[in-house]
């Protein structure tokens, strides 16, 4: 008997369980009514008298540890404590929320990607800048509008201590260290000193791009922004070049692309016109090359540059410039499945 009683409370002193479920079935092996331990105590009539005392004490205490243990386990159920008693591998498990990239961040790590296949690489230059970097190596006049404080963010009051207004500073600083063939794009956050409204904001983000090297034609240009347009926009998207004015390109041109919404039909999007204006671009200025080195005589480059907010609003339908900086989970959320 004595033997029995300390195998039992060897074995309650290890057990434990999962669920509730088991700790219902150890409470009723143990101490219900049809349990092992009043089972053992149904037989204690039959102990020799001499040893009655010693064995009722032994069982009384395994009464109470078995007791106790029942009831620890309970209560790490109901406390839900993360204890292996508390571990309730039945219950259904929590979502998981997939996180999001930003609008930005997305178009353009595809835009990357686009000018990627075109064996494009991709470099950065500093956001702040002076002025050679930013207007005068751009071929921009010495009394130009854009160097107005207006436009500019100057630091300091130092005027050759500015944010840069366009990523188009990253050019220069490429073509200052590298010699052609140079084929590349430049992301980056400019700076401009403007009101902030639905339309317009004083940080944003540009793509830069440049190729320069022996025989660059006006036909390269135009094909490798089809090409873009194409695969950014889709197979149907239609280009189209108005000319219009750059310091640092001649010829110089902006660029169109059909409307993705009508198909250039017309509608609200592109203003019933059929096109949406989404870069400027032209053939690099041979002062530009010059300022960087670069023998204007021998190559010929082109050059262009895109906002990302603004094609981000034209790919997703955004209606307000404002809400990519507002950091609005509802807003962000909305680009969970995207890559
Ligand atoms: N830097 C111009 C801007 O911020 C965009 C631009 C236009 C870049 C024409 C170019 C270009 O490289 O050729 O508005």
């Amino acid at each position: 008997m004595l033997d029995k009683i300390r195998a039992l409370l060897d074995e309650i002193s290890v057990v434990s369980a999962t669920t509730r479920e088991e700790v219902e079935e150890l409470r009723i092996r143990y101490i219900s009514k049809k349990g092992v331990i009043n089972q053992l105590f149904s037989e204690f009539k039959e102990v020799h008298p001499d040893l009655k005392k010693e064995v009722g004490k032994a069982l009384n205490d395994l009464k109470n540890a078995a007791q106790d243990k029942i009831n620890a386990l309970k209560e790490a159920f109901e406390a839900g404590a993360d204890g292996q008693a508390g571990l309730d591998l039945t219950r259904p498990g929590d979502s998981v929320h997939l996180g999001t990239r930003h609008p930005l961040a997305i178009v353009r790590n595809r835009i990357i990607d686009i000018f990627g296949r075109l064996g494009f690489t991709v470099s950065e230059g500093p956001e702040i800048e002076d002025d050679w970097h930013v207007f005068s190596a751009l071929n921009f006049a010495p009394e130009h509008p854009a160097r107005d404080m207006q436009d500019t963010f100057f630091i300091e009051k130092n005027p050759d201590v500015l944010l840069r207004t366009h990523t188009s500073s990253v050019q220069i600083r490429v073509m200052e260290h590298t010699q052609p063939p140079i084929r590349a794009i430049f992301p980056g956050r400019v700076f401009r000193n403007e009101a902030i409204s639905a339309r317009s904001h004083c940080i944003f983000h540009q793509v830069e791009g440049l190729y320069v090297d022996e025989n660059v034609s006006f036909a390269d240009l135009k094909q490798t922004l089809l090409y873009f347009a194409k695969e950014l926009f889709g197979e149907n998207t239609k280009i189209r070049l108005r000319p219009s004015y750059f310091p640092f390109t001649e010829p110089s041109a902006e660029m169109d692309v059909s409307c993705s919404i009508c198909g250039g039909k017309g509608c609200n999007l592109c203003k019933y016109t059929g096109w949406l204006e989404i870069l400027g671009c032209g053939m690099i200025d041979p002062n530009v090359l010059e300022a960087c080195n670069i023998d204007s005589h021998k190559y010929t480059g082109f050059a262009f540059g895109m906002g990302i907010e603004r094609i981000t609003m034209l790919l997703y339908g955004i209606k307000d410039i404002r809400l990519y900086f507002e950091n609005d989970v509802r807003f962000l959320r909305q680009f969970e499945s995207a890559i």
